[in-house]
């Protein structure tokens, strides 16, 4: 078991606040791109809504870690640059060694 990248992709067809809305799905493109061209193993798990949707687009580190608010792909890199810093540094919840 290795942490991966939960990204909230829940859209909306109201007024009321969605991380589709705010631009996620196309992240999880350029997440995917961004893994690629970095020559990494990661899981990207979609999923619609992390229960903040006031402050999407989310994006959550799991089991466990970090959480992730208002994200722009700006924040990308620096988000695969901590998911490979967990999965490097230390197992998972539940891994045996
Ligand atoms: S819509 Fe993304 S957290 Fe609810």
């Amino acid at each position: 078991m290795t942490y991966k990248l939960i990204v909230c992709i829940k859209e909306r067809f109201t007024k009321a606040p969605s991380c589709a809305g705010g631009g996620s799905v196309a992240m999880v493109k350029q997440l995917e791109q961004i893994i690629q061209r970095r020559g990494l193993k990661m899981e990207i798990e979609q999923i619609h809504c992390l229960g903040q949707c006031n402050q999407g687009p989310n994006m959550r580190i799991a089991p466990g870690k970090d959480m992730y608010h208002h994200v722009t792909p700006q924040d990308l890199e620096g988000i695969i640059d901590k998911l490979a810093f967990y999965n490097a540094a230390e197992p998972a919840p539940g891994q045996d060694t």
